[in-house]
């Protein structure tokens, strides 16, 4: 894998990201027809830097990422003194978050996870940006998001799917232009 890197100031954080130069080279036949994989970790999306910018202090709280790909929440979350958790079930993502973390100087924990499996850690707030771009990914993102924190933070990228996610949560708060808030019920 080819990477470059890049230098963005988000949120008013600066990162220094090594990022593929062509994630379509990423395109493996093998693993889209086992599972439609797609290397969509490899791009860093508009959701994820509007999700950044619109965190709230995150400072001293327990923060997971679902869906991470390159991790801009999460770093920002890291470097604003959260207890970070990135996953994604892309390996190749969680490898280069790590390294993109250490580069920066920046403390989190980057884990593969599929958001279709439970897992037994809770948090106080989760993130997710543009994961609503498939049918599929609607019912199990919302029950992981609704698990693994009493709140999360949704960031949108105006993809189909994600007014059937709004539907499905029964009700959201618009904190920004492209990111919403779902509490849980209590
Ligand atoms: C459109 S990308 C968004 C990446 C990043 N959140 C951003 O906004 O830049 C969708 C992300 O969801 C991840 N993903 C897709 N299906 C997944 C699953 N079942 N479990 C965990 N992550 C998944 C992909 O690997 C990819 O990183």
């Amino acid at each position: 894998m080819t990477l470059f890197s890049e230098t963005r100031r988000v949120a008013g954080v600066e990162l220094t990201l090594l990022r593929p130069e062509s994630p379509e080279a990423l395109i493996d036949e093998q693993a889209f027809a086992n599972d439609e994989f797609l290397p969509y970790w490899a791009e860093l999306w508009p959701a994820a830097t509007a999700l950044a910018e619109a965190l709230p202090d995150v400072g001293g709280l327990r923060v997971v990422e679902l869906g991470c790909g390159l991790g801009v929440p999460s770093l920002v979350a890291a470097a604003r003194g959260a207890d970070v958790t990135a996953t994604d079930w892309a390996e190749d993502a969680i490898g280069l978050l790590r390294a993109n973390a250490a580069r920066n100087g920046l403390a989190l924990v980057a884990e593969v996870r599929d958001w279709r499996l439970p897992w037994p850690d809770r948090f106080d707030l989760a993130l997710a940006a543009d994961v609503l771009y498939e049918q599929r990914n609607v019912e199990p993102v919302l029950n992981r998001l609704r698990e693994l924190a009493p709140q999360a933070l949704v960031g949108l990228a105006g993809r189909p799917y994600e007014s059937e996610f709004v539907r499905a949560a029964g009700h959201v708060e618009q904190v920004a232009e492209r990111v919403v808030l779902l509490r849980r019920a209590s």
